[in-house]
Protein backbone atom coordinates (compact mmCIF):
# COMPACT_ATOMS: atom_id res chain seq x y z
CA UNK A 1 0.00 0.00 0.00
CA UNK A 2 1.03 3.62 -0.61
CA UNK A 3 1.09 5.34 2.68
CA UNK A 4 1.90 9.36 4.00
CA UNK A 5 3.91 9.48 7.31
CA UNK A 6 3.36 12.92 8.80
CA UNK A 7 6.19 13.78 10.82
CA UNK A 8 9.41 11.39 11.06
CA UNK A 9 10.51 12.44 14.68
CA UNK A 10 11.27 9.17 16.76
CA UNK A 11 7.93 6.94 15.81
CA UNK A 12 7.21 8.34 12.46
CA UNK A 13 10.77 7.62 11.35
CA UNK A 14 10.90 4.04 12.60
CA UNK A 15 6.89 3.18 11.23
CA UNK A 16 8.05 4.53 7.94
CA UNK A 17 11.33 2.04 8.05
CA UNK A 18 9.18 -0.80 9.19
CA UNK A 19 6.68 -0.07 6.36
CA UNK A 20 9.41 0.25 3.50
CA UNK A 21 10.77 -2.77 4.66
CA UNK A 22 7.43 -4.39 4.51
CA UNK A 23 7.54 -3.75 0.91
CA UNK A 24 4.97 -0.86 0.82
CA UNK A 25 5.38 2.59 -0.51
CA UNK A 26 6.44 5.12 1.97
CA UNK A 27 6.86 9.11 2.04
CA UNK A 28 8.00 10.84 4.85
CA UNK A 29 6.59 14.09 5.43
CA UNK A 30 9.23 16.52 7.72
CA UNK A 31 8.11 20.10 8.68
CA UNK A 32 11.40 21.76 7.30
CA UNK A 33 13.57 21.35 4.21
CA UNK A 34 16.37 20.33 6.62
CA UNK A 35 15.31 17.69 7.85
CA UNK A 36 13.79 16.35 4.28
CA UNK A 37 16.80 16.58 3.23
CA UNK A 38 18.34 14.86 5.44
CA UNK A 39 16.00 11.98 5.40
CA UNK A 40 16.16 12.09 1.87
CA UNK A 41 20.36 11.23 2.44
CA UNK A 42 19.56 8.65 4.90
CA UNK A 43 16.41 6.64 3.93
CA UNK A 44 15.64 4.41 1.30
CA UNK A 45 11.98 6.05 1.11
CA UNK A 46 10.40 9.54 -0.13
CA UNK A 47 10.85 12.43 2.06
CA UNK A 48 8.90 15.51 1.03
CA UNK A 49 9.11 19.12 3.25
CA UNK A 50 5.21 19.86 3.98
CA UNK A 51 4.10 22.06 6.85
CA UNK A 52 1.05 20.48 7.32
CA UNK A 53 -0.82 23.41 9.51
CA UNK A 54 -0.70 25.14 6.14
CA UNK A 55 -3.78 24.44 4.43
CA UNK A 56 -2.58 25.09 0.97
CA UNK A 57 0.92 23.54 1.62
CA UNK A 58 -1.25 19.88 2.13
CA UNK A 59 -3.57 20.93 -1.15
CA UNK A 60 -0.23 21.11 -3.05
CA UNK A 61 1.47 18.59 -1.57
CA UNK A 62 -1.41 15.77 -2.81
CA UNK A 63 -1.80 17.57 -6.20
CA UNK A 64 2.31 16.66 -5.89
CA UNK A 65 2.38 13.05 -5.12
CA UNK A 66 -1.42 12.04 -6.67
CA UNK A 67 -4.16 11.69 -4.07
CA UNK A 68 -4.23 7.82 -4.50
CA UNK A 69 -2.87 7.03 -0.55
CA UNK A 70 -3.89 4.21 1.01
CA UNK A 71 -3.52 5.54 4.25
CA UNK A 72 -1.82 8.29 6.41
CA UNK A 73 -0.43 8.59 9.25
CA UNK A 74 -0.33 11.66 11.51
CA UNK A 75 2.52 11.71 13.89
CA UNK A 76 3.85 15.06 13.92
CA UNK A 77 4.95 16.39 17.09
CA UNK A 78 4.59 19.78 18.49
CA UNK A 79 7.91 20.48 19.15
CA UNK A 80 7.17 21.12 22.89
CA UNK A 81 5.03 23.85 22.33
CA UNK A 82 1.82 25.06 23.90
CA UNK A 83 -1.55 25.26 22.81
CA UNK A 84 -1.36 27.25 19.81
CA UNK A 85 0.95 24.60 18.92
CA UNK A 86 -1.58 22.11 19.15
CA UNK A 87 -3.94 23.67 17.78
CA UNK A 88 -1.72 24.38 14.38
CA UNK A 89 0.18 20.86 13.95
CA UNK A 90 -2.00 18.22 15.98
CA UNK A 91 -6.28 19.83 15.15
CA UNK A 92 -5.30 22.04 11.89
CA UNK A 93 -2.82 19.25 10.55
CA UNK A 94 -4.89 15.73 11.26
CA UNK A 95 -7.95 18.32 9.41
CA UNK A 96 -5.79 19.10 6.51
CA UNK A 97 -4.58 15.53 5.90
CA UNK A 98 -7.95 14.13 5.68
CA UNK A 99 -9.35 16.86 3.81
CA UNK A 100 -6.58 16.11 1.16
CA UNK A 101 -6.62 12.95 1.20
CA UNK A 102 -10.49 11.60 1.45
CA UNK A 103 -9.93 8.01 0.65
CA UNK A 104 -7.10 7.41 2.79
CA UNK A 105 -6.98 5.30 6.02
CA UNK A 106 -5.94 8.69 8.65
CA UNK A 107 -4.75 7.17 11.73
CA UNK A 108 -4.05 9.48 14.58
CA UNK A 109 -1.24 9.23 16.90
CA UNK A 110 -2.39 10.83 20.51
CA UNK A 111 -1.19 10.28 24.05
CA UNK A 112 -2.56 8.28 26.63
CA UNK A 113 -2.56 12.04 28.75
CA UNK A 114 -5.69 12.63 27.23
CA UNK A 115 -6.80 10.13 30.50
CA UNK A 116 -6.77 12.49 33.43
CA UNK A 117 -7.57 9.84 36.44
CA UNK A 118 -5.89 10.37 39.46
CA UNK A 119 -6.96 7.36 41.38
CA UNK A 120 -4.81 4.14 40.13
CA UNK A 121 -7.86 2.84 38.62
CA UNK A 122 -7.45 0.69 35.39
CA UNK A 123 -8.69 2.84 32.11
CA UNK A 124 -9.27 1.23 28.90
CA UNK A 125 -10.80 2.72 25.39
CA UNK A 126 -14.36 3.51 26.73
CA UNK A 127 -12.67 5.15 30.07
CA UNK A 128 -13.96 8.84 30.18
CA UNK A 129 -10.78 11.38 28.31
CA UNK A 130 -11.56 14.26 29.38
CA UNK A 131 -8.55 15.84 30.04
CA UNK A 132 -8.77 18.92 32.11
CA UNK A 133 -6.15 21.23 29.96
CA UNK A 134 -6.08 22.79 26.92
CA UNK A 135 -3.58 20.93 25.11
CA UNK A 136 -5.21 17.70 26.24
CA UNK A 137 -8.51 18.98 24.98
CA UNK A 138 -7.37 20.07 21.80
CA UNK A 139 -5.81 16.38 21.46
CA UNK A 140 -9.00 15.08 21.56
CA UNK A 141 -10.31 17.70 18.83
CA UNK A 142 -7.70 16.24 16.21
CA UNK A 143 -8.46 12.55 17.42
CA UNK A 144 -12.16 13.26 16.59
CA UNK A 145 -11.34 14.69 13.40
CA UNK A 146 -9.66 11.41 12.71
CA UNK A 147 -12.31 8.83 13.87
CA UNK A 148 -15.16 10.74 12.34
CA UNK A 149 -13.19 9.89 8.89
CA UNK A 150 -13.30 6.53 10.01
CA UNK A 151 -9.96 6.10 10.72
CA UNK A 152 -8.31 5.48 13.82
CA UNK A 153 -6.42 6.82 17.00
CA UNK A 154 -2.94 5.03 18.87
CA UNK A 155 -2.68 6.63 22.69
CA UNK A 156 0.98 6.12 22.81
CA UNK A 157 1.78 5.97 26.86
CA UNK A 158 5.43 7.11 27.40
CA UNK A 159 7.82 6.93 24.54
CA UNK A 160 11.37 5.85 25.47
CA UNK A 161 14.23 3.96 23.16
CA UNK A 162 17.76 4.67 22.19
CA UNK A 163 18.91 7.96 22.93
CA UNK A 164 15.48 8.85 24.86
CA UNK A 165 14.64 8.07 28.24
CA UNK A 166 13.84 10.50 30.84
CA UNK A 167 13.53 8.09 33.48
CA UNK A 168 16.74 7.01 33.27
CA UNK A 169 18.34 10.42 32.42
CA UNK A 170 16.92 11.83 34.87
CA UNK A 171 17.53 9.36 37.69
CA UNK A 172 21.36 9.34 36.44
CA UNK A 173 21.29 13.23 36.30
CA UNK A 174 20.23 12.85 40.28
CA UNK A 175 17.08 14.87 39.10
CA UNK A 176 14.30 12.76 39.25
CA UNK A 177 11.92 12.27 41.82
CA UNK A 178 8.91 10.01 43.52
CA UNK A 179 6.11 12.09 43.02
CA UNK A 180 2.68 11.88 45.02
CA UNK A 181 0.02 8.53 45.70
CA UNK A 182 1.64 8.60 49.27
CA UNK A 183 4.96 7.97 48.69
CA UNK A 184 4.42 5.12 46.01
CA UNK A 185 4.74 7.60 42.80
CA UNK A 186 2.59 7.66 40.16
CA UNK A 187 1.77 4.71 37.89
CA UNK A 188 4.59 4.81 34.77
CA UNK A 189 2.63 4.04 31.47
CA UNK A 190 5.43 3.33 28.87
CA UNK A 191 6.33 1.67 25.44
CA UNK A 192 9.32 1.35 23.59
CA UNK A 193 9.55 3.56 20.21
CA UNK A 194 10.24 0.14 17.98
CA UNK A 195 6.46 -0.88 19.31
CA UNK A 196 4.93 2.19 19.14
CA UNK A 197 6.21 2.13 15.54
CA UNK A 198 4.99 -1.28 15.03
CA UNK A 199 1.37 -0.54 16.42
CA UNK A 200 1.16 2.47 14.28
CA UNK A 201 2.00 -0.32 11.06
CA UNK A 202 -0.50 -2.53 12.13
CA UNK A 203 -3.01 -0.90 12.56
CA UNK A 204 -2.56 0.76 9.51
CA UNK A 205 -2.09 -2.46 7.60
CA UNK A 206 -4.88 -4.01 9.09
CA UNK A 207 -7.03 -1.04 8.72
CA UNK A 208 -8.43 -1.18 12.17
CA UNK A 209 -10.75 1.70 12.88
CA UNK A 210 -11.57 3.12 16.56
CA UNK A 211 -9.21 4.23 19.30
CA UNK A 212 -6.29 1.91 20.75
CA UNK A 213 -4.29 2.42 23.97
CA UNK A 214 -0.63 1.74 23.29
CA UNK A 215 1.34 0.78 26.14
CA UNK A 216 3.54 -2.50 27.29
CA UNK A 217 2.59 -4.95 29.87
CA UNK A 218 3.96 -3.90 32.74
CA UNK A 219 2.65 -0.21 34.53
CA UNK A 220 4.94 -0.02 37.82
CA UNK A 221 4.69 3.04 40.28
CA UNK A 222 7.51 5.26 40.06
CA UNK A 223 8.43 3.61 43.59
CA UNK A 224 8.99 0.03 41.79
CA UNK A 225 10.64 1.74 38.93
CA UNK A 226 12.81 3.87 40.21
CA UNK A 227 14.10 1.17 43.28
CA UNK A 228 15.40 -1.41 40.29
CA UNK A 229 16.68 1.18 38.54
CA UNK A 230 18.75 2.28 41.48
CA UNK A 231 19.64 -2.09 41.80
CA UNK A 232 20.92 -1.62 38.76
CA UNK A 233 22.57 1.63 38.26
CA UNK A 234 24.30 1.11 41.62
CA UNK A 235 22.36 4.87 42.44
CA UNK A 236 20.81 6.06 45.68
CA UNK A 237 16.56 5.87 45.44
CA UNK A 238 15.50 9.77 44.77
CA UNK A 239 13.55 11.58 47.48
CA UNK A 240 9.40 11.89 47.10
CA UNK A 241 8.12 15.74 46.39
CA UNK A 242 4.48 16.53 45.83
CA UNK A 243 3.36 16.82 42.00
CA UNK A 244 4.45 19.49 40.08
CA UNK A 245 1.04 21.06 39.28
CA UNK A 246 2.70 22.99 36.10
CA UNK A 247 3.74 19.27 34.66
CA UNK A 248 2.89 20.07 31.10
CA UNK A 249 0.48 16.97 30.18
CA UNK A 250 -0.74 17.18 33.94
CA UNK A 251 -0.45 14.83 36.93
CA UNK A 252 -2.44 11.48 36.52
CA UNK A 253 -1.97 8.29 37.89
CA UNK A 254 -3.54 4.98 35.98
CA UNK A 255 -2.97 1.53 34.68
CA UNK A 256 -3.51 2.40 31.15
CA UNK A 257 -4.78 -1.09 30.04
CA UNK A 258 -3.73 -2.01 26.39
CA UNK A 259 -5.73 -5.36 26.09
CA UNK A 260 -7.65 -4.21 23.08
CA UNK A 261 -4.64 -3.82 21.28
CA UNK A 262 -3.48 -7.57 21.75
CA UNK A 263 -6.47 -8.91 20.88
CA UNK A 264 -6.04 -7.48 17.19
CA UNK A 265 -2.70 -9.80 17.45
CA UNK A 266 0.03 -6.81 18.36
CA UNK A 267 2.38 -7.69 20.72
CA UNK A 268 5.01 -5.73 22.10
CA UNK A 269 8.82 -6.94 21.50
CA UNK A 270 9.84 -5.48 25.16
CA UNK A 271 7.28 -6.74 27.49
CA UNK A 272 8.58 -3.95 29.73
CA UNK A 273 10.94 -1.77 30.35
CA UNK A 274 13.55 -3.63 32.56
CA UNK A 275 13.27 -6.01 29.12
CA UNK A 276 14.69 -2.95 27.31
CA UNK A 277 17.38 -2.52 28.93
CA UNK A 278 18.46 -6.21 29.02
CA UNK A 279 17.75 -6.86 25.06
CA UNK A 280 18.30 -3.63 23.20
CA UNK A 281 21.81 -3.52 22.11
CA UNK A 282 21.67 0.21 22.69
CA UNK A 283 18.94 2.01 25.23
CA UNK A 284 20.81 1.61 28.36
CA UNK A 285 24.45 2.90 26.50
CA UNK A 286 22.72 5.23 24.63
CA UNK A 287 21.42 6.80 27.98
CA UNK A 288 24.86 6.58 29.65
CA UNK A 289 26.43 8.12 26.77
CA UNK A 290 24.07 11.07 26.95
CA UNK A 291 24.81 11.89 30.52
CA UNK A 292 28.82 11.02 30.51
CA UNK A 293 28.83 13.75 27.41
CA UNK A 294 26.97 16.27 28.86
CA UNK A 295 29.32 16.28 31.78
CA UNK A 296 26.91 18.04 34.19
CA UNK A 297 27.33 15.18 36.58
CA UNK A 298 29.81 12.39 37.43
CA UNK A 299 28.85 9.01 35.78
CA UNK A 300 28.47 6.89 38.28
CA UNK A 301 30.94 4.14 38.16
CA UNK A 302 30.47 0.59 40.14
CA UNK A 303 32.99 -0.89 42.49
CA UNK A 304 34.41 -2.93 40.07
CA UNK A 305 37.68 -3.46 37.82
CA UNK A 306 36.88 -3.89 34.63
CA UNK A 307 40.55 -5.24 32.56
CA UNK A 308 40.77 -4.30 28.80
CA UNK A 309 43.49 -4.99 26.30
CA UNK A 310 44.75 -7.60 23.48
CA UNK A 311 44.13 -11.18 23.50
CA UNK A 312 46.98 -12.43 25.23
CA UNK A 313 47.87 -9.71 27.41
CA UNK A 314 46.53 -11.48 30.43
CA UNK A 315 43.52 -10.37 31.65
CA UNK A 316 42.54 -13.45 32.71
CA UNK A 317 45.71 -14.43 34.70
CA UNK A 318 45.98 -11.47 36.03
CA UNK A 319 42.19 -10.65 36.69
CA UNK A 320 42.06 -14.35 38.74
CA UNK A 321 44.83 -13.13 41.01
CA UNK A 322 43.24 -9.73 41.40
CA UNK A 323 40.12 -11.70 42.75
CA UNK A 324 42.25 -13.74 45.29
CA UNK A 325 43.79 -10.59 46.61
CA UNK A 326 41.01 -8.76 47.18
CA UNK A 327 37.85 -11.48 47.58
CA UNK A 328 35.82 -9.80 44.74
CA UNK A 329 34.49 -12.41 42.09
CA UNK A 330 36.02 -13.38 39.10
CA UNK A 331 33.59 -12.71 35.49
CA UNK A 332 35.11 -12.78 31.90
CA UNK A 333 32.98 -11.62 29.31
CA UNK A 334 34.01 -14.34 26.54
CA UNK A 335 32.72 -17.27 28.85
CA UNK A 336 29.46 -15.36 29.52
CA UNK A 337 29.56 -15.75 25.86
CA UNK A 338 30.16 -18.94 25.48
CA UNK A 339 27.98 -19.87 28.37
CA UNK A 340 24.96 -18.17 26.74
CA UNK A 341 25.46 -19.27 23.47
CA UNK A 342 26.21 -23.02 24.22
CA UNK A 343 29.02 -23.02 21.54
CA UNK A 344 33.03 -22.38 21.39
CA UNK A 345 34.10 -18.71 20.57
CA UNK A 346 35.93 -20.14 17.20
CA UNK A 347 32.04 -22.01 16.44
CA UNK A 348 30.33 -18.68 16.82
CA UNK A 349 32.83 -16.76 14.47
CA UNK A 350 31.93 -19.71 11.94
CA UNK A 351 27.96 -19.29 12.13
CA UNK A 352 27.43 -15.94 12.96
CA UNK A 353 30.04 -14.23 11.98
CA UNK A 354 32.25 -11.57 13.87
CA UNK A 355 29.10 -9.47 13.78
CA UNK A 356 26.77 -12.34 15.77
CA UNK A 357 29.91 -12.53 17.96
CA UNK A 358 29.90 -8.76 18.88
CA UNK A 359 26.04 -8.55 19.36
CA UNK A 360 26.62 -11.41 21.65
CA UNK A 361 29.38 -9.85 23.50
CA UNK A 362 27.18 -6.53 23.51
CA UNK A 363 24.70 -8.62 25.93
CA UNK A 364 26.93 -10.34 27.96
CA UNK A 365 28.17 -6.60 28.82
CA UNK A 366 24.85 -5.65 29.96
CA UNK A 367 24.22 -8.35 32.08
CA UNK A 368 26.30 -7.57 34.17
CA UNK A 369 24.81 -3.87 34.69
CA UNK A 370 24.25 -3.94 38.33
CA UNK A 371 26.87 -6.33 39.74
CA UNK A 372 29.02 -5.02 42.04
CA UNK A 373 32.39 -6.61 43.56
CA UNK A 374 33.37 -8.12 40.42
CA UNK A 375 37.12 -7.93 38.19
CA UNK A 376 35.28 -8.29 35.18
CA UNK A 377 37.82 -9.50 31.72
CA UNK A 378 36.58 -8.38 28.37
CA UNK A 379 37.46 -9.87 25.09
CA UNK A 380 40.25 -8.13 23.06
CA UNK A 381 37.73 -6.59 20.81
CA UNK A 382 34.97 -5.37 23.21
CA UNK A 383 35.82 -1.63 22.96
CA UNK A 384 35.61 -1.94 18.97
CA UNK A 385 31.87 -1.20 19.54
CA UNK A 386 30.81 2.16 20.42
CA UNK A 387 28.05 0.71 22.59
CA UNK A 388 30.03 -0.99 24.49
CA UNK A 389 32.10 2.09 25.81
CA UNK A 390 29.48 3.76 28.34
CA UNK A 391 28.48 0.65 29.48
CA UNK A 392 32.50 -0.37 29.83
CA UNK A 393 32.69 3.10 32.07
CA UNK A 394 29.66 2.58 33.80
CA UNK A 395 30.63 -0.58 35.31
CA UNK A 396 33.61 0.23 36.88
CA UNK A 397 37.26 1.24 37.33
CA UNK A 398 39.25 0.28 33.31
CA UNK A 399 42.63 -0.85 33.09
CA UNK A 400 44.46 -1.64 30.30
CA UNK A 401 47.03 -4.67 29.95
CA UNK A 402 49.49 -3.06 27.22
CA UNK A 403 51.75 -5.59 25.87
CA UNK A 404 54.04 -5.33 22.82
CA UNK A 405 52.55 -7.82 19.55
CA UNK A 406 55.85 -10.09 20.33
CA UNK A 407 54.82 -11.46 23.67
CA UNK A 408 51.43 -11.10 22.66
CA UNK A 409 51.92 -13.77 19.44
CA UNK A 410 54.10 -15.67 22.01
CA UNK A 411 51.12 -15.91 24.80
CA UNK A 412 48.43 -16.48 21.75
CA UNK A 413 50.52 -19.30 20.04
CA UNK A 414 49.14 -21.99 22.95
CA UNK A 415 45.85 -22.63 21.84
CA UNK A 416 43.32 -21.96 19.26
CA UNK A 417 40.50 -20.66 20.32
CA UNK A 418 41.21 -17.26 19.01
CA UNK A 419 39.58 -17.17 15.43
CA UNK A 420 41.23 -13.53 14.96
CA UNK A 421 44.36 -15.50 15.05
CA UNK A 422 43.52 -18.91 13.44
CA UNK A 423 44.27 -19.47 9.82
CA UNK A 424 46.89 -16.24 10.34
CA UNK A 425 50.23 -16.68 8.66
CA UNK A 426 51.89 -14.56 10.74
CA UNK A 427 50.19 -13.52 13.56
CA UNK A 428 52.64 -11.37 15.21
CA UNK A 429 51.87 -9.46 11.92
CA UNK A 430 48.06 -9.41 12.27
CA UNK A 431 48.07 -8.49 16.19
CA UNK A 432 50.12 -5.12 15.42
CA UNK A 433 47.96 -4.49 13.23
CA UNK A 434 45.03 -4.82 16.13
CA UNK A 435 47.02 -2.87 18.07
CA UNK A 436 47.34 0.22 15.50
CA UNK A 437 43.89 -0.24 15.28
CA UNK A 438 42.76 -0.72 18.55
CA UNK A 439 45.52 1.23 20.44
CA UNK A 440 43.66 4.83 20.50
CA UNK A 441 40.15 3.10 21.98
CA UNK A 442 41.70 1.40 24.84
CA UNK A 443 44.29 4.46 25.39
CA UNK A 444 40.89 6.63 25.41
CA UNK A 445 38.94 4.57 27.91
CA UNK A 446 41.40 3.38 30.10
CA UNK A 447 41.58 4.84 34.13
CA UNK A 448 45.24 3.15 34.07
CA UNK A 449 47.43 1.54 31.55
CA UNK A 450 49.77 -0.66 32.62
CA UNK A 451 52.95 -1.92 30.39
CA UNK A 452 52.92 -5.19 31.57
CA UNK A 453 56.59 -6.11 29.75
CA UNK A 454 58.61 -6.26 32.37
CA UNK A 455 56.20 -7.49 35.09
CA UNK A 456 55.36 -10.86 36.82
CA UNK A 457 51.54 -11.43 36.35
CA UNK A 458 51.27 -11.13 40.60
CA UNK A 459 53.03 -7.58 40.33
CA UNK A 460 50.87 -6.83 37.67
CA UNK A 461 47.75 -7.64 39.77
CA UNK A 462 49.47 -5.81 42.36
CA UNK A 463 49.48 -2.56 40.63
CA UNK A 464 46.16 -2.75 39.99
CA UNK A 465 44.32 -3.21 42.94
CA UNK A 466 46.16 -1.36 44.68
CA UNK A 467 45.39 1.62 41.79
CA UNK A 468 41.28 0.60 42.08
CA UNK A 469 41.67 0.87 45.73
CA UNK A 470 43.27 4.82 45.53
CA UNK A 471 40.13 5.57 43.07
CA UNK A 472 37.35 4.22 44.65
CA UNK A 473 38.79 5.82 48.23
CA UNK A 474 38.78 9.14 45.70
CA UNK A 475 35.18 9.05 44.10
CA UNK A 476 33.66 7.96 47.56
CA UNK A 477 35.37 11.30 49.06
CA UNK A 478 34.10 13.09 46.39
CA UNK A 479 30.81 11.73 46.87
CA UNK A 480 30.16 12.27 50.19
CA UNK A 481 31.45 15.99 49.42
CA UNK A 482 28.51 16.68 47.31
C1 LIG B 1 38.86 -11.03 20.40
C2 LIG B 1 39.42 -11.45 21.59
C3 LIG B 1 39.01 -12.66 22.30
C4 LIG B 1 37.57 -13.05 21.95
C5 LIG B 1 37.38 -13.11 20.47
C6 LIG B 1 37.72 -11.79 19.76
C7 LIG B 1 39.34 -9.80 19.75
O1 LIG B 1 39.12 -12.45 23.68
O2 LIG B 1 36.67 -12.14 22.52
O3 LIG B 1 38.19 -14.15 19.99
O4 LIG B 1 38.65 -9.25 18.89
O5 LIG B 1 40.44 -9.35 20.13
P1 LIG B 1 40.55 -12.42 24.48
O6 LIG B 1 41.06 -11.04 24.36
O7 LIG B 1 40.17 -12.75 25.89
O8 LIG B 1 41.39 -13.44 23.83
Amino acid sequence: MKVLIAGCGCVGERAADLLHAAGHDVIGLTHSPESAARLAAAKPWRTEPCDISNRDAVTALAAKISTNIDAVIHCASSSRGGAAMYQAVYVDGIRHLVAAFPQAFALYTSSTSVYPQVDGEIVDETSPAEPDRDTGRLLREAENIALDSGGAVARLAGIYGPGRSFLLKNLLEGIAAIEGNHGQGRLLNQIHADDAAAALVHLVTQRLSGIFNVADDAQMTQRQCLERLCATFGLKLPGTREPDPNRKRGWSHKRVSNTKLHATGWQPQYASYFDALRDDPDLASSILGLVHAAGVTPLPRQPNIVLIGLMGSGKTTVGRIVTQMIGFQFVDTDHLVVETAGKTIPEIFAEEGEAGFRLRESAALRSLLGRRGCVIATGGGIITQPRNLPILRHLGYLVWLDADPERLARRTAMNNNRPLLNGEEDPKAKLERLLTERKPLYKALADLRIKTAELTPQETAYGVMESARVFFARRQKLESVS
